[in-house]
């Protein structure tokens, strides 16, 4: 079947790259440069501290509530705490209101973190732009960025969300970024599967590698938000450095609205927004039968009304499905634990990264073993969600371009490429996912998929009859 789909498309002219063909779907062999990029030096005009005594630097957002009308503001000042206090105001509004914030510093072996501000607005109109401003106080110099809230939860609300992964901040990291940016679908939130920095790439995870992360990106998410995510390079878990406890840096940092959700952890939480509703699971938290994280998750899927939010959408760091040499069967444990949650309640998608490249799945599931019965292959299930890899951010470890082979059935679409994606949701009924490699400029779609919901309209015609 494939065969004639693609002989046909090549006849039109419209395939552009080497593809292999499999029992499984398409590998592309697209051919792209194979130098590894470093990253970007601590001179470079992306790490440039912002001008001014005690400027804010590292500005980041993300939603700071469960319904879309909060926001928690990040920051840095650099020499002296100097004040918590976030001024905002509707766009050409008389009216300003000032929310109150917290500073917080941390130790990292031989590093000590500059004063990192958390701010939390809450009770925002819906679908209205803000202009905040930080570094209030006489003698500092302060900044102002804006944002716009989401409109109200709502099953035919279109919004579109960004998708990166592992991005580190290398020449790669900045093509990814910048290509997100520039991408005309214009996401509106990003979804970030985890991995931000890898600081912990250098000695004693030098953490001046964290600032220069948070001023690197802060061009963005100083203006959407993004969703957190904890990847595997947010543990810093270093105890020949007498750091004992795990997620330090990136939990001083990063704060999300976990309590918003009933969670007990930053690592796992779920946020709605416009008409999706997004559960952000911890791949390096235990997720066991009577876990925190497993108990949680289990009272979650009874508060997700489909009606008001029709795309139930599940992100975590580590793929529960891969056909990677690379982090192969790393989700496994994952996958037996909370496959069965995902098929019975219908999740949409599972966005994961972790694997340093980009790779769509099929519709499967496989659920069905119980150690005697032997039935352990995954199988065409229209109730499954989708599983999309999009760990191609660009870090500093390079890609990911062993494959195993043959393609498993269960892999639609798999390439070695750093990119980006964009979830990008029509109404209840439809949602394009596209997929952007770097190579391309940022307006080609090297990959794309009509996601049709699978709450309200789960019949799904596919071009593979049987798998
Ligand atoms: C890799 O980098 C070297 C040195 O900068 C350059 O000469 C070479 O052309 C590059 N190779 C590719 C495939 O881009
Ligand atoms: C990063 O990308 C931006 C936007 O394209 C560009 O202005 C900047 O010079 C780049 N910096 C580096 C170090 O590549
Ligand atoms: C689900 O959401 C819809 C639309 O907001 C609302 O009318 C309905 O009452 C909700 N259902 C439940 C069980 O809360
Ligand atoms: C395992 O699955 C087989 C076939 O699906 C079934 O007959 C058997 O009862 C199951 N065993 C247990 C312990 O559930
Ligand atoms: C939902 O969006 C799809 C894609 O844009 C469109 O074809 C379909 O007609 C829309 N459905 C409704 C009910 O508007
Ligand atoms: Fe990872």
């Amino acid at each position: 079947m494939w065969y004639s789909v693609v002989a046909s498309f090549s006849l039109l002219g419209l395939f552009l790259h080497v593809v292999e063909f499999t029992k499984g779907g398409i590998t592309s062999g697209f051919v792209r440069s194979i130098n590894y990029s470093l990253d970007m030096p601590l001179n470079s005009d992306v790490f440039r501290a912002p001008p001014g005594y005690n400027a804010p630097q590292q500005v980041h957002i993300t939603q700071g509530d469960h319904e879309g009308r909060g926001v928690i503001v990040s920051w840095v000042t650099p020499d002296l705490p100097g004040s918590n206090t976030v001024l905002y105001w509707v766009e050409r509004s008389e009216n300003k209101k000032y929310a109150e914030g917290i500073v917080l510093t941390y130790k990292y072996s031989r590093y000590t973190s500059g004063y990192i501000h958390h701010c939390k607005i809450t009770n925002l109109e819906f679908d209205t732009t803000y202009y905040y401003q930080l570094g209030l106080g006489a003698g500092y110099s302060s900044r102002t960025f804006t944002f716009t809230t989401p409109p109200s939860p709502g099953p035919d609300v279109p919004y579109t969300f960004g998708l990166m992964g592992d991005l580190g901040q290398t020449f790669d990291s900045n093509r990814t970024l910048t290509h997100y940016q520039k991408n005309p679908a214009k996401g509106q939130t990003l979804l970030f599967v985890g991995d931000l920095s890898y600081a912990d790439d250098y000695p004693f995870h030098d953490n001046t590698r964290w600032d220069t992360w948070g001023r690197f990106t802060e061009r963005s998410v100083a203006y959407q938000p993004w969703i957190w995510t904890a990847g595997n390079h947010e543990l810093d878990f270093a105890p020949d450095l007498g750091e004992h406890k795990p997620f330090v840096p990136y939990t001083s940092r990063y704060h999300v609205p976990f309590e918003a959700s009933g969670s007990t952890s930053p690592l796992w939480y779920s946020i709605k927004r416009a008409s999706a509703y997004i559960i952000v699971l911890s791949s390096y938290s235990a997720y066991g039968k009577y876990t925190p994280q497993y108990e949680w998750l289990e009272n979650e899927w009874p508060k997700v009304n489909r009606t008001q939010t029709p795309w139930l959408v599940v992100l975590m760091h580590s793929p529960l499905y891969n056909s990677y040499v690379h982090h192969y069967m790393e989700g496994e444990t994952m996958r037996v634990m909370y496959e069965p949650w995902f098929v019975e309640h219908k999740v949409d998608v599972v966005f994961a990264g972790h694997v340093h490249a980009y790779e769509r799945s099929e519709r499967i599931s496989n659920i069905a073993y119980n150690i005697t019965n032997g039935i352990c292959d995954p199988v065409r299930d229209e109730s499954a969600p989708i599983y999309i890899t999009i760990g191609d951010g660009g870090n500093i470890e390079g890609l990911a371009t062993e494959m195993t082979e043959p393609q498993p059935s269960y892999s639609a679409y798999r390439e070695a490429s750093f990119g980006h994606g964009i979830l990008d949701i029509k109404n209840r009924t439809h949602a394009f996912f596209s997929w952007h490699r770097n190579e391309d400029g940022y307006a080609v779609v090297a990959d794309s998929k009509w996601l049709l919901n699978r709450y309200w309209k789960p019949s799904e015609v596919s071009p593979v009859a049987s798998i």
